[in-house]
């Protein structure tokens, strides 16, 4: 009878970390000790694949080498270094973070839990990722990766999805982190989660946990984790306009600080209503944003895009103004851009997207 993976005295552990030192992958952010530099790959992982992250990362510690550079750059040179990374907010976070670290902390990245997690930006992941990755605490760092894996080495049928079960998956975690080595520890999960235990398909002869595994040894491999069913996304229909001056530039505007891509640069436009009229609706979307009158010519492109909770189609139009001048109604800042301007500016991926259409 296979015991229990918690009964083999620390085994989940050790032959972790044996398969750790023997397969696990070389990244560049293993190859610091600088819990900043710790710090902003794993701001850069949440939510993002290894592959995508790595030439950001590389040119991110180019730009912002420490933490004092990182917190006197402006905002606007931050969001453009983090342009179709996605997940924007996470770069306004990483920005005040380095204020606070800096101002409060003496340019230290904090290194007990109570301090990091006072951060933005840092969620019980994050500061098991970096207290452990940089500073050696045993603390675990799960997130869906590392629930798969324990949902199958001790056959746990608790949906890895819902947020009410989580507190259970962190709980068998922190059980299983040894008191030393808890860097390696984590880190073999995260890549034993991507390389052998995936979603799909999982290598169970390449495991060096299969033969302690619950849900190996009872042909469960492919019906666990169970994952409860997530809501369908809704698409949302936003217009944009292409409005320019005698000079041929175009007119951009600012987003808002506070919401969706906040202070990323885009067109005039925005959300259209349910079943409103697209044309009508660009009209008094740009009224409201700029105080102006426009007339809608041709539509010029559509684009799709998805987010997190919702997926949209940017219509984008010609436009051209009536009258009047562009001011500040419901957006903090507008320009005129030529061509040049517009490659300096930040502009989300959809933005980015009609932008180059155009
Ligand atoms: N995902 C999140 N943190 C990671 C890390 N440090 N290495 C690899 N993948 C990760």
């Amino acid at each position: 009878m296979l015991k229990n993976p918690h009964e083999t005295g620390g085994l989940p552990a050790r032959r972790l970390l044996a398969w750790y030192k023997r397969c696990g992958r070389t990244l560049p952010w293993r190859e610091t000790a600088d819990p900043y530099r710790i710090w902003i790959s794993e701001i850069m992982l949440q939510q993002t694949r290894v592959d995508t992250v790595i030439p950001y990362y590389e040119r991110f510690l180019k730009q912002f080498p420490d933490v004092f550079a990182l917190a006197r750059a402006p905002l606007q040179d931050v969001l453009k270094a983090w342009e179709n990374l996605g997940y924007y907010s996470r770069a306004r976070h990483l920005h005040e973070a380095a204020k606070i670290i800096t101002g409060r902390f003496g340019g230290r990245i904090p290194n007990t839990l109570e301090a990091i997690r006072t951060l933005p930006g840092i969620g019980d992941y994050t500061a098991g990722a970096i207290l452990s990755i940089a500073f050696e605490r045993a603390v675990p760092a799960v997130d869906g990766n590392v629930r798969r894996i324990l949902s199958r080495v001790f056959a746990v049928a608790k949906p890895i999805n819902d947020p009410g079960e989580h507190r259970h998956f962190f709980e068998l975690a922190a059980s299983l982190v040894p008191k030393k080595r808890a860097s390696g520890f984590n880190q073999a999960l995260m890549d034993l989660g991507a390389t052998v235990c995936r979603a799909k398909n999982p290598d169970c002869g390449a495991c060096p946990l299969a033969s302690l595994c619950l849900a190996h040894h009872r042909h469960l491999q492919d019906r666990l984790p169970v994952m409860r069913k997530a809501p369908a996304i809704p698409r949302r229909q936003s217009v944009a306009a292409v409005l320019r001056n005698d000079k041929g530039r175009l007119l951009v505007v600012q987003r808002p600080a506070e919401g969706l891509l906040a202070s990323f640069w885009k067109l005039p436009g925005g959300f259209l209503k349910d079943h409103e009229n697209p044309e009508a609706g660009l009209r008094r979307l740009v009224r409201e944003e700029l105080g102006l009158s426009i007339r809608v010519g041709k539509k010029i492109a559509s684009v799709d895009h998805a987010y997190t909770h919702f997926r949209v189609t940017l219509h984008v139009y010609e436009g051209f103004l009536f009258n009047g001048k562009p001011a500040a109604k419901r957006c903090p800042n507008r320009q005129w851009a030529a061509a040049a301007d517009l490659k300096k500016l930040p502009l989300s991926k959809i933005d980015r997207m009609a932008a180059k259409l155009i």
